[in-house]
């Protein structure tokens, strides 16, 4: 039986246009999902102005809420930031981390270490984003994401690991259609949960989950659990479409029931 339950991300980015089309896309989601399952954990992840509203149409959270982003600092002269404090006072669970496309418009290992810690330190959960642009013949991209790692982990306790989600997306998968093949994805996951045991221990490095995202569709959930052996899915375009993400969450769902009857 696998050691997680599994951990599904929709990742809206700039998605949808307005308030009245993210209440209407997340009512879909939720009345599709429908109730009783917790074998999962569910998660939206809206633009800022609209998380206090998607909080209000799921007061039991069995679909929880994370942001995309945070500012390091809680408080101060920091023009059109936004801080942890008042992403936790709107019912957020979990914060996104150094998203490449976020890394793309100039965040720096620096930027991410510093948010990774005051999400820790605030007790909410942390979904650190790492991933290579491109793939080589010589395994560097296996460097490229170590250091990532490295960086983000710098300082991290031992006893804030039950917080922290590691998000393998390689930058080539994701809004692509190409897809890690299930076996890049176990290949990945296997050399991460190395790094974090190097640095913790494996005991330790047992409670991280790790997830994977780019172009997880309702047709390849499956095998990336089962073959890949992740945790879970940061699902970006997927998750724009009701059916198509609750499929997704309901491929998790299965997975965990099939999983709990060998
Ligand atoms: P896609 O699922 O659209 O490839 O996006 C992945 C992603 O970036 C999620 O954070």
């Amino acid at each position: 039986m696998k050691a997680h339950k599994p951990l599904v991300i929709g990742n809206w980015k700039l998605n949808p246009a307005t308030l009245g089309k993210a209440r209407k896309l997340f009512t879909e989601i939720r009345d599709r999902y429908g109730r009783r399952k917790s074998a999962i954990n569910a998660v939206v992840a809206p633009p800022f102005p609209f998380i206090s509203e998607i909080e209000r149409l799921s007061p039991s959270r069995r679909i929880e809420l994370a942001a995309q982003d945070v500012f390091f600092e809680s408080t101060g002269a920091y023009t059109g930031e936004v801080s942890l404090p008042m992403l936790k006072s709107v019912g957020v669970s979990y914060v996104m981390v150094g998203h490449s496309e976020r890394r793309a418009r100039g965040e720096t290992d620096e930027d991410v270490y510093r948010d990774v810690q005051v999400v820790l330190k605030n007790k909410t959960q942390v979904v650190i984003c790492v991933g290579e642009k491109a793939r080589d013949d010589h395994g560097n991209y296996f460097g490229v994401v170590e250091a990532q790692l490295r960086a983000a982990l710098r300082d991290v306790k031992k006893t804030w690991l039950p917080n922290v989600i590691i998000a393998y997306e390689p930058i080539w998968a994701i809004g692509t259609g190409n897809t890690a093949t299930p076996e890049d994805a176990r290949e990945m996951k296997l050399f991460i949960a190395k790094i974090l045991t190097d640095r913790f221990g494996r005991k330790e490095a047992k409670k991280v989950r790790i997830i994977y995202g780019g172009s997880v569709k309702k047709g390849n959930a499956a095998a990336l659990l089962e073959t890949g052996e992740v945790d879970g899915f940061l699902v970006g375009g997927a998750s724009l479409r009701p059916a198509d993400f609750v499929s997704i969450l309901n491929t998790a769902v299965e997975y965990v029931k099939n999983s709990q009857a060998t």
